[in-house]
């Protein structure tokens, strides 16, 4: 078998067979085949799509490029969350502790933010000493203990997506169907939960823009699960304004102490609740999944698990009732609009990007975090306000751009009607197996 040969058959539009997508995803994970070889394989795939066998086929390929990770030594239901990203969305650390404190094992590897999404990774990290890398043992071991375990995602998980991500970044072949699914499921699927819930969003500030093209991915995504015979379920939900009402990474992890101490956050804790109750759903629960996942945010059970979780894993537990012991911005701006009307939208990318430019995210790998920058919203979508309001705070210490840049797009994010406007509907459909 002969590389060239493959891309010229998926270039001729002509489906590939089984052998030739293993050994094309092998020489991607192994290193075997170079660049310029993988560059025109994503491209002719881009162009040409595949079928949902193809499709399957490179999401197993991938999987075995690397670790499949055995979780059969946890006592319990394993069951994942995955969100195709957003802006503001901490969703991760409120639906874990609420979900082990109802008895479910939720294994979860993540990642660092780019671009104008956060990442798991880099909110944990803004608590001190919160040990963020576990090998395989100490993550088996902290499912058996606490019932969470959170780890970035390892170099040994499929390393032949890692590859194919980051060339896909740089040949403008992101955005196809069966390079996401493979993308997405190869690491879900090769991390062996026993179930998974993704949060799939779309809009402005989320990577698929219409919910039709949302709904069309989940679709995908959840066509893999028989590759490892996992449950998988999808929720589809709107990322046009940003989740909740903090953005950057100590102020969001303030946030979801918020949440989990029973403030209410229409959007976090709607999401969080449907979120938990298809974990629970997933797992064979038969009873009331809703009230159940209320409950436990309400009582305070999820609040004594998230303190578990971060001293557990080594973390500064002071924070939770002292929120100054996060890093803190040496900087803050209030920012106001110079007109009267009702928010009709806040424009989530624009927001994660200047929370970006505040410190908050990286613009090129390397880059070093601020985990004190970020946004603060006073305001949310359907709130009435008056010209002079503040509408937002920025938070930032050494921005990489100046701090009257950053306001401007700031305001440039929010949009004015002069009608009332309800707030945003987020969660528009459940797509299940
Ligand atoms: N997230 C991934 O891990 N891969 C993609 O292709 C898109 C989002």
């Amino acid at each position: 078998m002969d590389p060239v040969s493959i891309i010229q058959k998926k270039r001729d539009g002509e489906p590939l067979t089984r052998k030739e997508i293993n050994f094309f995803i092998g020489g991607i994970g192994d290193g075997t085949l170079p660049d310029y070889q993988a560059a025109a394989f994503l491209m002719a795939t881009y162009i040409r799509g595949m079928n949902s066998d193809e499709t399957r086929w490179l999401t197993e390929a991938m999987m075995y490029s690397g670790e499949v990770v055995d979780l059969s030594g946890v006592n319990g239901f394993t069951c994942d969350k995955h969100s195709t990203g957003g802006v503001g969305d901490k969703i991760t650390m409120i639906i874990a502790p609420m979900a082990a404190a109802l008895g479910l094992k939720v294994p979860m590897y993540s990642g660092k933010g780019l671009g104008h999404t956060g990442g798991t990774i880099d909110k944990l990290d803004s608590i001190k000493g919160f040990r963020t890398t576990l090998n395989t043992d100490a993550f088996v071991q902290s499912l058996n203990d606490i019932g969470i375990a959170n780890s970035m995602q390892t170099e040994t998980i499929a390393p032949a997506d890692k590859r194919l991500y980051a060339l896909r970044d740089v040949t403008a072949t992101v955005d196809s169907i069966p390079l996401i699914t493979g993308s997405i499921m190869s690491k879900k699927l090769a991390c062996g939960a026993d179930g998974l819930v993704l949060d799939v969003k779309f809009g402005n500030g989320a990577f698929m823009q219409t919910e039709k093209d949302a709904k069309e991915l989940a679709s995908w995504l959840i066509s893999m699960a028989p590759i490892r015979n996992i449950r998988v379920s999808a929720l589809i939900d709107n990322m046009d304004d940003p989740l909740g009402y903090k953005v950057g990474n100590a102020l969001e992890m303030i946030e979801v102490i918020e949440v989990l101490k029973g403030k209410q956050v229409d959007d976090l804790v709607e999401i969080s609740i449907a979120i938990v109750s298809e974990m629970l759903r997933l797992s064979g629960e038969t009873g009331n999944v809703k009230a159940m996942a209320k409950e436990v945010l309400k009582d305070g059970r999820a609040l004594v698990k998230f303190r578990e979780w971060v001293t557990y894993n080594g973390g500064d537990g002071t924070v939770i009732d002292d929120y100054s012991r996060f890093p803190q911005a040496t900087s803050r701006m209030d920012i106001q609009l110079d007109q009267s009307g009702t928010i009709s939208g806040i424009h989530a990318r624009a927001i994660g990007e200047a929370a970006v430019y505040a410190g908050a995210g990286r613009l090129a790998k390397e880059d070093t975090l601020d985990y004190g920058a970020g946004i603060e919203l006073h305001v949310k979508r359907g709130d009435r306000i008056v010209a002079g309001e503040t509408v937002a705070t920025l938070h930032f210490s050494t921005p990489r751009r100046t701090p009257d840049e950053i306001v401007k797009m700031i305001q440039g994010a929010f949009q004015l009607s002069e009608t009332p406007v309800s707030p945003l509907k987020r969660i528009v459909s459940t797509i299940r197996q």
